[in-house]
């Protein structure tokens, strides 16, 4: 166990959720991220030497010389999360890191849409952060994580995952406008309602690929408004209206991919409204809505998360759910009432079984603080 060995520092870094506000941080709209209860454990020792070793109970063991270029590897993607994240430390703060050893393990479900790559990334971070006393701020720490997905791992993720991972704190959601990154942390008060994640367990393939294509359909649909509209920056900002004014220039696709980021940003802020008030009714609806654009018009969906939110709206008992995260497998987040919730997730796990033949596993989500070292 990580937490009962002799390193010199341990951090915690844990997984997130986001109520709503799916595939909006890279166009630079609002998203309503949290960090939760299940964690990553990172212990770390220093040593004498270049060579650093890293080790993790699932994902096994890969060394590397600290004093040679870092480069992606192509045959273990999961150490590039790693790599990239040092290759950036050394890039801000040259020589200021020495050899170590580092140890992983914890209860992070992988490619589950809870962002155990951003868990990782920023709790290595973290850790090297207090390690070498490196002095670098939250903000640095965040933008190395992200950078780390960019350049090593190939995905072009937005910041919602590695902010909320390294901003959140226990109780709250972090309303996050990506673009200007002011955010603002609000009570999570949805009692007498679980936050419950109900893992699909496929990951389908198109994933990253899929992830990377909308991201380009949408920088498409800001390049063409921006022809006629030139003060817009970022497609979270067009309103509605204007998208519809300009479905010819956009062509059917994009136009469907601008639609829902529109809608989307509308209704992230709505929901942040509605939460505040304790309208947890409306909150759910629009969790609802929200799954419907991102399965019929952003097209991340797949049929065991449809099959998963469907399933959801025939009980009084859930008022809201929808896939989470990038999308094409992994979770849904569920507001379940929490007299129902361990008969809910028996019922809906044989639905699923006999639908896909596959097991649902689920989590209970609670709010937590973001990473953080283990005393
Ligand atoms: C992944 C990315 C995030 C975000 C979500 C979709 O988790 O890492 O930046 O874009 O997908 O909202």
């Amino acid at each position: 166990m990580v937490a009962n060995k002799h390193f010199d520092l341990t951090v915690k870094s844990p997984g997130r959720i986001n109520l709503i506000g799916e595939h909006i941080d890279y166009n630079g709209g609002h998203v309503l991220p949290a960090a939760i209860n299940l964690n990553i454990k990172i212990g770390f020792k220093k040593k004498e030497g270049n060579i650093c070793h890293v080790n993790s109970k699932l994902k096994g063991g890969f060394k590397f010389n600290l004093h040679e270029p870092l480069k992606p590897k192509s045959d273990n993607i999961w150490a590039n999360y790693i790599l990239g994240v040092i290759n950036g430390i050394l890039k801000l703060r040259p020589q200021q890191l020495s050899a170590f050893d580092c140890e992983i393990e914890g209860n992070l479900p992988i490619g589950s849409g809870i962002s155990s790559s951003a868990a990782l990334e920023c709790g290595i971070t973290f850790g090297l952060n207090a390690l070498f006393n490196l002095n670098l701020s939250e903000l640095e720490q965040i933008k190395i994580a992200q950078k780390a997905e960019h350049d090593f791992v190939g995905t072009k993720c937005g910041i919602m995952d590695q902010f909320a991972v390294t901003m959140g704190q226990e109780k709250k959601v972090i309303l996050l406008n990506c673009e200007t990154l002011k955010h603002e942390l609000l009570d999570a008060n949805i009692n007498p309602y679980k936050i419950v994640l109900l893992n699909t367990n496929v990951e389908h393939e198109l994933a990253s690929s899929e992830y990377n294509t909308r991201r380009k359909e949408c920088e498409k649909a800001i390049e063409i408004i921006k022809l006629k509209y030139t003060d817009y920056r970022h497609l979270a900002e067009v309103p509605l209206e204007i998208i519809k004014t300009l479905e010819n220039e956009l062509g059917q696709l994009v136009f469907k991919r601008a639609t829902y980021v529109a809608e989307e940003e509308k209704r992230t802020i709505h929901a942040s409204i509605v939460l505040q008030n304790g309208d947890l009714i409306k909150f759910g609806e629009l969790m609802y809505a929200s799954h419907e654009g991102l399965s019929k018009k952003y097209h991340v969906s797949c049929p065991e998360l449809d099959f998963l939110v469907d399933y959801s709206k025939k009980h009084n008992s859930v008022i809201g759910s929808r896939m989470m995260g990038g999308g094409f497998g992994g979770c849904t987040i569920n507001l379940i009432h929490e007299d129902y919730v361990q008969s809910y997730i028996e019922s809906i796990t044989i639905a699923y079984k006999n639908q896909f033949g596959i097991e649902l596993s689920s989590l209970k989500a609670d709010i937590s603080n973001g990473v953080s070292l283990i005393n």
